[in-house]
């Protein structure tokens, strides 16, 4: 049986993950996450809880999910220290991990990106630790997501918003990334291409632009925004003017693409996933005031941080290279998250039923 690894497994994009790959294949999945930020298993996993080895839960009945609790800087040092910990500590055997997914990171949206700089820096630690260990175990393949936030901001401006292109970023004329967020990708995707090229691993790095989706935390903008339509807030307030705008994907289209591009890029080089199309946050609010059947007045809240005024990417090379297109429109994605907002609000008591 083969083995996956997705570290960040409780995060937004690992949980979307791990179901995807227990549902869609017969491999075993070991995912790694402190739960810093993360939910814990019990809370969306769907299989039931068999029993436990070590730090280790095993869910499903074919005990084919295992979740550690723990720093995955921890769990690298013990591999790299201890290359056979995981038989010898938890029962696993596996010579080499198939496909190894890195969602573990400090993310936390534009609050903690502008709030708290130096705390999203420590992702330079997770990811150096990462790529050595991966170096040498050399498991079959890796993804390494960086971002959108690694594109220039000079390319983002009001007066100079284009659609950034994959060649955007260019390691020999280095333009200036988003904050400490943004360097960490592009430190990452630098460490990809090292390793793909000097170790022989097969690394596939992603920019994602604007992921969302139903199972999303309050603290992104999105679900954020979503959830106070449906209290029908009024008037509706938005941080900064509401102009700005991103490239809003839904998670399954990011996915998708994922399992498109892992096929066919081994070299550590970077894809955009997003849909190509610029929306600003006052677009957003007006879909969802929309399927809440009202028309707030906005109310803009200019001491909010706001980061750069528009990003969003294109997707030719995408298109043309890997025959890849989004199938999700804002507008389908968007009532997903909405619907899903209203269960959530119902079930647990802070809304009724209409
Ligand atoms: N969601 C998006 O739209 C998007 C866009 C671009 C890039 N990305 C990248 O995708 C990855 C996942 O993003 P996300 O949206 O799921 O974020 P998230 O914050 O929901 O998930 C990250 C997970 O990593 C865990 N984590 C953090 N530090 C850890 C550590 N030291 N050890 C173990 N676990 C740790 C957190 O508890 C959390 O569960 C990140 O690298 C992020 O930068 C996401």
């Amino acid at each position: 049986m083969k083995t996956h690894l997705i570290s960040g497994g409780c995060g937004f994009v690992g949980r979307n993950m791990v179901n995807r790959l227990y549902n869609n294949t017969n491999d075993r999945i070991v995912f790694i996450d402190n739960l810093a930020v993360g939910k814990h298993p019990n809370t969306w996993l769907n299989h039931p809880f068999q029993k436990s080895q070590g730090n280790m839960n095993i869910y499903g009945e074919d005990e084919r999910l295992c979740f550690i609790e723990e720093d995955f800087r921890v769990t690298l040092q013990k591999l790299v220290h201890q290359p056979e910990y995981l038989k010898k500590e938890l029962g696993l055997d596996i010579e080499r991990f198939a496909d190894v997914y890195h969602f573990a990171a400090i993310v936390g949206g534009r609050a903690m990106i502008d709030g708290d700089p130096i705390q999203v820096a420590l992702d330079l630690s997770i990811d150096a630790e990462f790529f050595y260990w991966i170096s040498r175990h050399k498991p079959e393949r890796v993804l390494y997501p960086s971002s959108s936030a690694a594109y220039p901001v000079n390319l983002q401006t009001e007066s100079n918003a284009i659609q950034l292109k994959e060649s955007d970023i260019d390691f020999n004329h280095m333009g200036q990334p988003d904050m400490t967020y943004g360097w960490t990708k592009l430190t990452g995707e630098f460490l990809a291409q090292i390793t793909a090229k000097h170790y022989g691993v097969s690394i596939t790095c992603i920019r994602p632009f604007s992921g969302y989706g139903e199972d999303q935390d309050y603290s992104y903008p999105t679900p954020a925004i979503a959830r106070r339509a449906v209290f029908k807030e009024a008037p509706f307030e938005v941080w900064g003017s509401g102009h700005q705008g991103r490239d809003f994907v839904h998670i399954d289209d990011v996915l998708d693409c994922v399992e498109v591009a892992m096929e066919k890029i081994h070299d550590g080089s970077a894809i955009n996933i997003g849909q190509g199309v610029l929306t600003s946050f006052r677009d957003l609010i007006e879909i969802f005031c929309e399927f809440a059947g009202y028309q707030p007045e906005i109310k803009p809240l200019l001491d909010k941080p706001v980061g750069v005024h528009s990003r969003y990417c294109d997707m030719t090379w995408v298109k043309d290279n890997l025959g890849w297109e989004p199938k999700i429109s804002i507008r389908e994605g968007m009532k997903r998250v909405y619907d899903a907002v209203m269960a959530r609000e119902i079930a647990e008591g802070n809304l009724k039923p209409e």
